[in-house]
């Protein structure tokens, strides 16, 4: 069996290679080729074939380079990095990352993938992960406060990445609480932080942080809402997705970072700039029920504000919809 893996890189999206060309430089039958031609199809990728011709890509493949990454992180931030894996396929970034040893106090790990074959979303959905379109990253941080004190830190790291896509020049960003980052909109990426530990002491966490950024050249992509990529909003974007994470890898640590040392007393008034929802009519959905208000922003403590009847609710789980939309 040929691993797709190997072949990829080898297709271009303007000349065309030929299966027989392929099957020799990789010694192996043309039936070997056409088999591994039908993995990259499944995985979504759109391919040209033409009888004669061979084979071409749609669109040019952005692969995650390890090498690039590391060359676009500051010698601060590759200081206090303890392992770094960049694969190719994973069930979730997450779960590999939750299967990595803590790292000491102060560094992190990471975990990236260029497809990931059963990514998690919020609240049990499915996160869609094509390969090589997006960013799919999960880094692993002990951190020194209890797990009851973690409510702020998904909104915390929500702020923190939408203002760096924004730094990077994306424009028409927002939030929904508690962490979507919205383009025009649309959901654009989302943040699943999972924690394991003592309810008092510290505990890992594990952030992990999903930006859809190529999508548009994928068959067969099916998204139960409204959803975006950097690319359809930003025609002159030029980073490449090594870039890219290695600048949402800075992000997320720096926000780790900042959120351990309780640095974070400007959440509220960061969040209020970025809010989706504010001031709308919603209903919250949660496992207690669906509750009506008016969105009013986050307290210190990452919980959504929400003015009823009875007065402010600080609500600290649930699904905001607008009013009328569901
Ligand atoms: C959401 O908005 O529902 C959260 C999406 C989080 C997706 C990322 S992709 C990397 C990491 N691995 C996963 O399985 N999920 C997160």
């Amino acid at each position: 069996m040929l691993d797709f893996t190997k072949l990829l890189p080898l297709l271009d999206h303007v000349e065309y290679r030929s299966g027989q060309q392929l099957a020799t430089h990789f010694n192996v039958t043309r039936a070997t080729i056409h088999n591994c031609m039908a993995r990259i199809d499944a995985l979504g990728i759109e391919l040209e074939r033409i009888p004669g011709r061979g084979y071409r890509l749609c669109a040019p493949l952005d692969l995650l380079s390890k090498k690039e990454i590391v060359t676009n992180l500051t010698a601060e931030v590759t200081a206090c990095m303890h392992a770094f894996k960049c694969l190719q396929q994973v069930d979730s970034t997450n779960n590999t990352a939750f299967e990595l040893e803590q790292p000491p106090s102060g560094s992190f790990s990471v975990v990236l993938a260029e497809n990931q074959t059963a990514g998690k979303g919020r609240r049990g959905r499915t996160w869609i992960s094509p390969y090589a379109a997006n960013i799919y990253a999960s880094v692993v941080w002990s951190m020194r406060r209890p797990m009851h004190e973690l409510s702020g830190l998904s909104p915390y790291l929500a702020i923190c990445v939408v203002e760096a896509l924004h730094a990077m020049g994306l424009s028409g960003l927002s939030l929904k609480w508690p962490n979507d980052i919205y383009c025009n909109h649309k959901k654009l990426a989302g943040l699943l932080i999972e924690c394991s530990g003592e309810l008092s002491g510290s505990c890992k966490v594990i952030a992990g942080l999903g930006v859809n950024v190529a999508m548009k050249n994928y068959r067969n992509i099916e998204i139960d809402q409204q959803w975006t990529d950097i690319k359809s909003n930003m025609p002159g974007w030029e980073l490449s997705r090594s870039q890219l994470a290695a600048q949402l890898i800075a992000t997320v640590v720096a926000g780790l970072q900042a959120f351990e040392k309780k640095s974070v007393s400007d959440m509220v008034q960061r969040w209020a700039h970025w809010d989706l929802m504010c001031d709308s009519e919603v209903n919250i959905i949660s496992e207690s029920g669906v509750q009506h208000g008016i969105v009013r922003g986050i307290d210190a403590a990452g919980c959504l504000l929400l003015e009823t009847k009875q007065g402010i609710e600080h609500i600290a789980i649930g699904e905001v919809s607008l009013r009328g939309s569901e």
